[in-house]
């Protein structure tokens, strides 16, 4: 048997980043996951785009997405002077183009609506947008240019949060996790591993991604309502002795679906990404590849020359509204839950991190975390209900 302070289910960026702040802040911290650093960092583009993601409705996403963004160049520095690890961390900008009429007219409305919340971006013809990307297909009509969406390498990112959360002395537990264990008041009192092996803690964090809702040992109605989005993703190589191909991150929507180019400076290039509701398949299909390129080459014909290194499928954890659930578990006294993040894990995995460790040492919800206390799925009278 082990004891912890802390016991975190799930070893990607939001369980890494969490046990992390929590062994800084003194706790006893353990992580339980037969693979700690994989996960959907492996496979997701890792764009900083709270501005171009944007979406109607999902200002207060906004206000955290902002809150996590203004963390990155601090955290950055952090985890590199922790680990002496380069993250990638790219402060590029990111370039949204319009490839016909339509995609004009719903670039200019989201230019306004971003104008409206003080956002910054600004309008370019399709020749402005050409003259900074060069590579960009002749007939593109017009963009936005958000100086302020950036990039990170999520798997140097993965690497460097589990270095420094090894040197902060959290433990890690490499195997799957058989159940969250509950005591005879309810209350969350660790997990037990597929081995037999018990970890118990004070407090545990179900960090699992797609993964959280379906954690044996809760109570129904305690599950998060977390379900799997797929994702696949390609990566291209620049050769080294071309000239860059991109300079910033270029996405477009094409034909109702988002692609997008992430440039990085080793010369890979992300294309992303298809958004799937298949449940748990994480296959590459010639369909999701065949659409990326498609895409991607309506909007950088010179794709096409460049050797195709990686083709993968990951799964984002969605939840009802796309926003994350941070804080204390309803029902289930002990157990927290860091999880929901979406399509917006890496740009939020620095606030979450905050938010966790404040809340793991008994302080108060930040004003920015409150909207998304877990609690806004709760509703035990419904479940009372007779059928
Ligand atoms: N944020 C990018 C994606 O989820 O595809």
């Amino acid at each position: 048997m082990h004891r912890y302070d802390v016991v975190v289910v799930g070893g990607g960026l939001i369980g890494l980043v969490t046990a992390w702040r929590a062994a800084q802040q003194g706790l006893r911290t353990a992580v339980a996951d037969p693979e700690p650093g994989g996960g959907a960092a492996h496979v997701a583009a890792g764009m900083l785009a709270a501005v171009t993601e944007l979406q109607y409705g999902e200002q207060t996403l906004l206000d955290l997405n902002l809150a996590s963004a203004r963390r990155y160049p601090a955290f950055v520095a952090e985890l590199t002077e922790a680990t002496g690890l380069e993250l990638g961390y790219r402060r590029c900008g990111t370039l949204a183009v319009a490839l016909d009429a339509d995609d004009r007219a719903d670039l200019r409305e989201l230019h306004a609506f971003q104008h409206s919340l003080g956002l910054e971006s600004h309008w370019l013809s399709g020749r402005e947008c050409r003259r900074l990307e060069p590579m960009l297909a002749p007939g593109v009509r017009g963009g936005l240019r958000v100086d302020g969406d950036h990039q990170i390498d999520p798997r140097r990112l993965a690497k460097a949060l589990l270095r420094a959360a090894d040197g902060a002395g959290v433990v890690f537990h490499r195997r799957p996790v058989a159940r969250v264990d509950l005591g005879r008041d309810g209350r969350a009192r660790g997990v037990t591993l597929d081995d037999g092996t018990t970890l118990t803690a004070g407090q545990t964090v179900l960090a699992a991604g797609s993964r959280s809702g379906t954690v044996e040992g809760l109570p129904q109605d305690a599950l998060p309502p977390v379900r799997p989005v797929k994702g696949q993703v390609l990566r291209l190589r620049v050769p080294e002795n071309r000239a860059p191909f991109l300079s910033r991150t270029v996405r477009a929507v094409v034909r109702g679906g988002h692609v997008y180019l992430v440039p990085r400076e080793n010369g890979e290039l992300v294309v992303g990404a298809t958004s799937e509701e298949l449940g748990w398949d994480t296959t590459v299909t010639a369909g999701g590849v065949y659409e990326l390129l498609r895409d991607a080459h309506e909007l950088v014909p010179g794709i096409t020359e460049l050797p195709l290194t990686e083709t993968l499928a990951g799964l984002r954890p969605g939840s009802p509204d796309n926003a994350p659930m941070l804080g204390h578990a309803p029902a289930v006294p002990g157990l927290l839950l860091a999880t929901g993040h979406h399509r917006n894990g890496v740009l939020l995995t620095p606030v979450t991190g905050d938010i966790m460790a404040g809340l793991l040492t008994g302080g108060e919800v930040p004003a920015h975390a409150r909207p998304f206390s877990p609690d806004r799925f709760h509703s035990p009278s419904r479940l009372e209900q007779p059928a």
